[in-house]
């Protein structure tokens, strides 16, 4: 029987958290159990720092970016000690399972709460980087990938009025998901990711047959989990063309802002599908949408098991590139 439960989001803020806050407070209240809202991820987790949320105390915050919950990356979480302390915590507040919506830290964090403490947990993945394996997408991951692609939208207008190539590197730590799906959409003339790593003479000869083929200004998009990043393409290529190149780099910008509909979407069922998880005696797991139905995925899986990109979207990319 659940009774009260804790929520928390960690790790790189995403758009649609919220969305995921109030979706657990609300299905959490329509089953009658008690929802502490846990501030600044595991870091307010191990100095107690909560309050109890309602169904009122989540309203208007379903078209918000950043979380109300505030997020951290906690040093002290990752000792014993500290995991202790976060444990005597969720022991105090007589909680019967915890709430996690956040990336793969987060739910290593998540994972060791369980092992160390028997702590019932359930993971709701919230990041950009679309990087979790279990389900086809993540929250925030869409409306990250329309922010880059109206930047590069902008880019291209100043790219061809200076008839200049654009470096644009856009965030993913390890995974190229944003890159490809904004080289596609953006009409990139390359793209650069970590899951098919290109020679760096490779790159330059791209730009060179562009030249040759009487493209004035080009837009190369380099995710940042490529060596180099952006300024080492970019040097690159303005030492071998002698062409004016600018880099620029997207960084934090595409973690903010209003979270599309799909964002909303999915953290509203994914919130939902949380609370049912535990209420359902499951846990350990993340939810996830693959196919359109939830899917629930060990939380050991959600990291270890790599994300593949779609090998016919990259091969596309290449094809319309030309
Ligand atoms: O995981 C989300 C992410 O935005 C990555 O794409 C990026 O590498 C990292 O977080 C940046 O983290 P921080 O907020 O610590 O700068």
């Amino acid at each position: 029987m659940i009774n009260r439960i804790a929520l928390l989001t960690s790790g790189g803020d995403a758009p649609g958290m919220n969305a995921a806050v109030r979706a657990v407070v609300r299905t959490a209240s329509s089953c009658n159990i008690e929802v502490i809202g846990v501030r600044r991820g595991f870091a307010g987790l191990i100095e107690g720092d909560s309050r109890t949320l309602g169904p009122r105390d989540v309203a208007n915050i379903i078209q918000r970016g950043g979380t109300i919950l505030l997020s951290a990356r906690s040093k002290d979480f990752l000792s014993r000690e500290g995991r202790a302390r976060a444990a005597e915590n969720l022991h105090l507040w007589d909680v019967d399972g915890l709430v996690i919506i956040g990336g793969d830290g987060s739910f290593h964090g998540g994972q060791r709460l369980l092992d160390e403490f028997s702590i019932p947990v359930i993971g709701i993945p919230g990041t950009i980087d679309n990087d979790l394996f279990g389900s086809d997408f993540t929250i925030g991951y869409d409306t990250a990938v329309e922010t880059a692609l109206s930047a590069i939208d902008k880019l291209r207008d100043t790219a061809a009025s200076h008839e200049r190539i654009f470096v644009v590197e856009v965030m993913g730590r390890n995974a190229g998901f944003i890159a490809l799906d904004v080289a596609v959409a953006g009409g990139a003339e390359e793209v650069l990711i970590p899951e098919a790593p290109v020679p760096i003479d490779s790159v330059i000869e791209t730009v060179q047959e562009s030249l040759r083929k009487g493209k004035t200004s080009s837009i190369i998009v380099v995710a940042e989990g490529v060596d180099g990043g952006a300024l080492q393409v970019r040097q690159a290529i303005e030492q071998a063309t002698g062409h004016e190149v600018r880099a620029t780099i997207l960084g934090h910008i595409q973690r903010g802002g209003t979270p599309t509909a799909a964002d909303r979407i999915l953290a509203s069922r994914l919130g939902e599908a949380a609370v049912k998880a535990l209420v359902e005696g499951r846990s350990g797991v993340m939810v996830g949408i693959v196919n359109g139905n939830v899917h629930h995925t060990a939380l050991p899986l959600t990291w270890e098991r790599r994300k593949e990109v779609n090998p016919h979207l990259y091969a596309c990319a290449k094809t319309l590139s030309i």
